[in-house]
């Protein structure tokens, strides 16, 4: 059997819309207090786009970082791959869209749906097509403009989201880079977590509107138990796949929904606290774009330094779960 390429992250780039929205913001829109969210979620603040701020131009701004970084032009991209659950519209594609503002005439572009897990899905996706020998520059964005889907009236979801975007360039690599990934989803409970309205079972309508149906729908508590669980099991088998132990961590970047997930698979793992990466306080649940936001600032704060041993993994509606380890 040929040997695959080593295929590694080679640039990364975020980008957050300005306006922040507080705790205390929320306090007069719906009835709930920071200390409230704070306990159950660790979340302080999140940031949100202006009205009307398509996925793609925050998208294209974390690109340009990324491809910056890597040292690369948009023109040497072969491949762009959106991971989002917020286009700007259902076709084209976002990644098209972003395509054209960055002007990466010579990539080809999709858009990729698994909810929280998408970057963690296009990272893994983007890899084998390089380590197959089709491509040698791959942009894989994670973006979200959650705040246009959040229903600002319903306490129990509206606290828990924000917008923002990353990007991460994938290229073959001579050492590390991605050792081991693992994907999963279960469809049977596709009921915890979802935007009923706008597709094509619940095309938009007068009633659609009225049932407040293009707004997310989610049983905190189920995902809560299924996130634990499936997190913690994607974290272990992506290490031991990789022939390595827990010990071996430098650092653990989680989906950054809850804090209350985040520790329980922390202690699951048997990590400790400084080998866990969290921003979660800052930004919210960023959905596709919170993983690889994480990674973008656990670099920039030297939380990774070169040869450290990093492993991402997240959940999502779907559900959906991914997990990746990689070698910095
Ligand atoms: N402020 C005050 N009270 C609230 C709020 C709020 N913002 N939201 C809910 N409550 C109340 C509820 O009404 C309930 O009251 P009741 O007991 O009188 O009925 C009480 O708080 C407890 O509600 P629970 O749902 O049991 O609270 P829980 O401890 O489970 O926390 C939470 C809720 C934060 C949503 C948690 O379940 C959670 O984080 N779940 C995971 C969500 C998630 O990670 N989603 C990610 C997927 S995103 C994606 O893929 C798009």
């Amino acid at each position: 059997m040929t040997k695959k390429k080593a295929v590694g992250i080679t640039g990364i780039g975020m980008y957050l819309p300005k306006k922040v929205l507080t705790n205390a913001d929320l306090e007069r829109m719906v009835d709930t207090s920071d200390e409230w969210i704070t306990t159950r979620t660790g979340i302080k603040k999140r940031r949100i786009a202006q009205p009307g701020t398509p996925a793609s131009a925050l998208a294209s701004e974390a690109a340009k970082k990324a491809l910056a970084y890597a040292k690369l032009k948009p023109e040497d991209l072969e491949l762009i791959i959106v991971a989002t659950i917020t286009p700007d519209m259902p076709f084209p594609s976002t990644a098209c869209f972003v395509q054209a503002k960055v002007g990466a005439k010579n990539a080809a572009c999709f858009d990729l749906g698994a909810a929280c897990s998408g970057f963690v899905y296009g990272l893994v996706t983007a890899k084998e097509m390089i380590a197959g020998g089709m491509y040698k520059n791959a942009l894989v964005i994670g973006v979200e403009v959650l705040s246009s889907v959040t229903d600002w009236t319903d306490r129990n979801t509206c606290v828990l989201f924000g917008d923002g975007a990353g990007a991460a360039v994938l290229q073959p690599v001579k050492s590390g880079g991605i050792i081991s990934s693992y994907l999963g989803a279960d469809g049977n409970l596709a009921n915890l977590l979802y935007l009923p309205g706008g597709g094509s079972r619940h095309p938009a309508s007068k009633d659609t509107l009225k049932q407040r149906l293009h707004y997310i729908k989610m049983s905190g508590s189920e995902v809560f138990k299924s996130a634990v669980r499936l997190m913690t099991d994607a974290a272990t088998r992506v290490v031991c796949d990789a022939n390595l132990t827990c010990k071996d961590i430098s650092l653990l970047i989680p989906h950054q929904a809850n804090i209350r997930i985040i520790n329980s698979v922390r202690q699951r793992i048997g990590l400790p606290e400084e080998k866990v990466f969290l921003n979660v306080a800052k930004y919210g649940n960023v959905s596709s774009a919170s993983t690889i936001m994480a990674l973008c600032e656990a670099v920039e704060q030297r939380r990774v330094k070169k040869g450290d041993v990093v492993v991402l993994v997240a959940f999502g509606a779907g559900l959906t779960w991914g997990s990746v380890v990689m070698r910095w």
